[in-house]
């Protein structure tokens, strides 16, 4: 049966762990991996955009070539998407030339009948629901700074403040319960993630031993928190910008909400940032800052995630 990777829990708590293991293994020897197609199963692969992205882009792109794959990237605009061609179509279609499916899109329904009409892998680039890609890195990234290892995520507490009930929220919850993280979400009501999102974050907690707390307090969210983590108010597309900005802004991500958490608290943010709005320079820029890192990390992330599902290194 083909794997897709729509969601963060469409790979095991352990399989996030041998991902997480080769992803390290991969960033320490960049170009000791050149020639995981010789399985000859990385040919291949499309990376479909139809919204805007550079670290994503970038990353797969590159992050294919380093492999010895062939990225086609398309955009909505310029292919026949933008013109109406159906998802269902599209899938058929790019089945027949590509070894994977790499796309961000719009709502996960979308991504979803992809995925049902493919018959290569589909990998979620960002969605309205989920961003798993961007937590394999996060995750990584949690686990370089720690200086511990992998085994040191287990137990690590995350913040999680801001706007929590879309992609990124969803994500960090799902992704870091499956690496028995303590997750607490510092957010408004309308802002919070969904009951079933919380649901799903409860059944994995209870084989991980992780948790999840949900506080419209955002100190009490970071209080003694190990890393830190925000995104922008404003996703693509939204278009209520000033009642955002007015219910988010006790949630900015400043000098003094950092200094409610760990000493040695680490700082992450997906990127792009909206500096003065949901993060202050200053934490950007300051020591605590892994927000470079955590970007490169992506790169590193996505070789090991394709080359475990088409590359040969599952078996
Ligand atoms: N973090 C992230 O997905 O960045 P891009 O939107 O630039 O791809």
């Amino acid at each position: 049966m083909t794997r897709h990777f729509l969601k963060d829990d469409d790979i095991t708590a352990a399989e996030q762990g041998d991902l997480l293991r080769l992803a390290a293994d991969m960033k320490d020897d960049r170009h000791g991996f050149d020639s995981l197609n010789q399985s000859g199963r990385l040919r291949s692969v499309a990376v479909v955009f139809e919204k805007p992205s550079t670290r994503t882009r970038l990353s797969f792109q590159i992050g294919i070539a380093e492999l010895g794959g062939n990225p086609v990237v398309i955009d909505s605009q310029s292919s026949q998407l933008g013109r109406g061609e159906s998802i269902a179509d599209t899938a058929r279609v790019l089945s027949r030339y590509v070894d994977a499916i790499v796309i961000r899109t719009f709502g996960d329904d979308r991504i979803a009948e992809l995925a049902e009409h493919a018959t290569v892998p589909v990998v979620n680039a960002l969605t309205d629901g989920w961003h798993p890609c961007q937590l394999l890195a996060d995750l990584h990234t949690i686990a370089e700074h720690r200086r511990a290892g992998l085994h040191m995520l287990r137990g690590t507490s995350i913040a999680y403040v801001g706007d929590a009930a879309f992609n990124m929220g969803n994500s960090t919850v799902i992704a870091c319960s499956m690496a028995g993280m303590h997750v607490r979400v510092g957010a408004p009501a309308g802002y919070q993630p969904a009951a079933d999102v919380l649901a799903r974050a409860a059944e994995i907690n209870a084989e991980t031993g992780g948790s999840v707390i949900v506080t419209d307090d955002p100190v009490k969210a970071v209080s003694g928190a190990d890393v830190v983590s925000t995104d922008a108010w404003l996703s693509m597309g939204m278009e209520d910008r000033e009642q955002r900005i007015t219910d988010l802004a006790p949630y900015q991500l400043n000098a003094a909400l950092l200094g409610q958490a760990a000493e040695d608290a680490i700082v992450l943010h997906c990127l792009p940032a909206h500096r003065g709005e949901e993060i202050t320079d200053a934490v950007m820029d300051g020591p605590q800052s892994k927000v470079f890192d955590q970007a490169e990390n992506r790169l590193h992330a996505q070789k090991a995630l394709l080359s475990w599902m088409i590359g040969g290194e599952r078996e």
